[in-house]
């Protein structure tokens, strides 16, 4: 028997961190409410005030309050016309819908490579990636944290490109002060169980772009206008509503979010003091434009070298039976899934298209990195733990790393 728990040892930490999601009193009441008032969808009055209400939250004009963060982000780009032929640069360490959202419109991802030391897309390696098809870009906010909306609107202003931002880990995340989503012209964002404003499933749009409003509202409405007739029906769109629910608990949980933030980013800056500190864990760049951060994840770079040649996925199991939720995370860029490569005939094999795009020859290596080597995550419910709950992470860390010769063998 060895010290690590993983050896058959005591582990740091039994005790559960906090658990998610957060609840009282008044999610019962919202969703009493809602239930007696016998307006369980269309024509309430909690889907309008969750809308107004999140993208003043947001720093923006107008809100739409959709089915989930993949509903946000195909609606969003049809709202700016991309389809057919058209190009779209995306990272490629992201959650998948960031891809198929880009598929679902018949455009064709580009990926980009992202920044080591801040996981969010490379502004010079999607400059280098544009092509005269190239009519949008799509920078995700990975785990709560802005990617670089400075050189990435000014690059679209030169190429004169939409920037869809992908927010559905970045609620209240801000970049010099602007809250993400109303930088770009227009962000996604997604409610969906394991995020830190949640209904279970849900999503929303933000925009200041009166035209993108219009066209998106009427988009995830049937095709209507915000004024128009129940029976008119002016673009191809489809029923993409909210439910009164959800909306009715989004109220709520937004209402705490900004205490959740507060301890989040506190939490997080402890951690990053204590475990940059542990040779072999790397912590994200300190940026002073990020001045907000979600935390919708709490990213570490590990170091394999160091632990003997752990790979990240085992080093993670090691972690998570000293009782620390350590998650591998993303394990391959998405240009390497296999639908891409051998499913998808259209669009990628469209004539209209015209061009070929083998995306097995592509190679991002900081991308690669991340996914194979060396990005391992704290989930964001972790960060809502006490100052003990987190020097229980912090010793568990250093407990790994001084008997990590009990792991020679792996
Ligand atoms: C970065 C990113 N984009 C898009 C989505 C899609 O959101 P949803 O699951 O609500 O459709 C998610 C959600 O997991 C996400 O993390």
């Amino acid at each position: 028997m060895g010290k690590l728990a993983i050896n058959g040892g005591e582990p740091v930490r039994r005790k559960p961190f906090p658990r998610w999601p957060v609840f009282d009193e008044r999610e019962y009441e919202a969703l009493k409410e809602v239930l007696e008032s016998g307006v369980w969808g269309i024509g309430g009055s909690k889907k309008p005030k969750f809308e107004k209400a999140f993208a003043e939250y947001q720093h923006a004009k107008y809100g739409i309050a959709v089915t989930n963060g993949t509903a946000a982000l195909v609606i969003s780009l049809k709202a700016c016309g991309i389809g057919c032929g058209d190009e779209v640069i995306v990272p490629p360490y992201t959650f998948m819908a960031t891809i198929t959202a880009v598929l679902d419109v018949n455009a064709i991802p580009v990926f980009a490579d992202i920044e080591l030391d801040t996981y969010t897309l490379d502004p010079n390696d999607v400059e280098e990636h544009i092509s005269e098809r190239t009519k949008a870009i799509i920078p995700v906010h990975i785990g709560g944290r802005p990617a670089n909306m400075d050189d990435l609107s000014r690059i679209a202003r030169k190429y004169d490109l939409r920037i869809i931002e992908d927010a559905c880990q970045a609620w209240g995340s801000e970049w010099r002060n602007r809250r993400i989503g109303s930088i770009g012209d227009l962000g996604a964002f997604s409610f969906q169980s394991s995020k830190n404003v949640t209904s279970g499933e849900g999503g929303m749009i933000v925009t200041n772009d009166r035209d993108l409003y219009v066209k998106a509202w009427s988009l995830h409405n049937c095709g209507r206008l915000p004024s128009g007739e129940w029976y008119a029906h002016y673009l191809p769109g489809g029923n993409h509503r909210m439910t009164e629910f959800q909306a009715a608990i989004l109220l709520v949980q937004l209402s705490r979010y900004d205490e959740h933030v507060k301890l989040r980013m506190e939490n997080a800056s402890y951690l990053d003091g204590k475990l940059s500190k542990i040779d072999g864990l790397k912590t994200m760049r300190r940026d002073e434009r990020v001045t907000r951060n979600a935390y919708h994840l709490y990213i570490l770079r590990y170091d394999p070298e160091v632990f003997n040649g752990l790979p990240k996925a085992r080093f993670a199991e090691v972690l998570r039976a000293e009782g620390i939720p350590l998650s591998p995370g993303y394990s391959r860029p998405l240009y390497k899934e296999p639908y891409l490569n051998y499913y998808v005939k259209c669009p990628l094999s469209c004539p209209f298209y015209g061009k070929s795009l083998d995306y097995s020859k592509i190679h991002l290596p900081k991308a690669e990195k991340a996914c194979y080597i060396e990005g391992v995550w704290l989930p964001q419910y972790v960060l809502l733990g006490s100052r003990e709950d987190m020097d229980d992470i912090v010793a568990a860390f250093e407990k790994v790393r001084e008997n990590i010769d009990e792991l020679k063998h792996f």
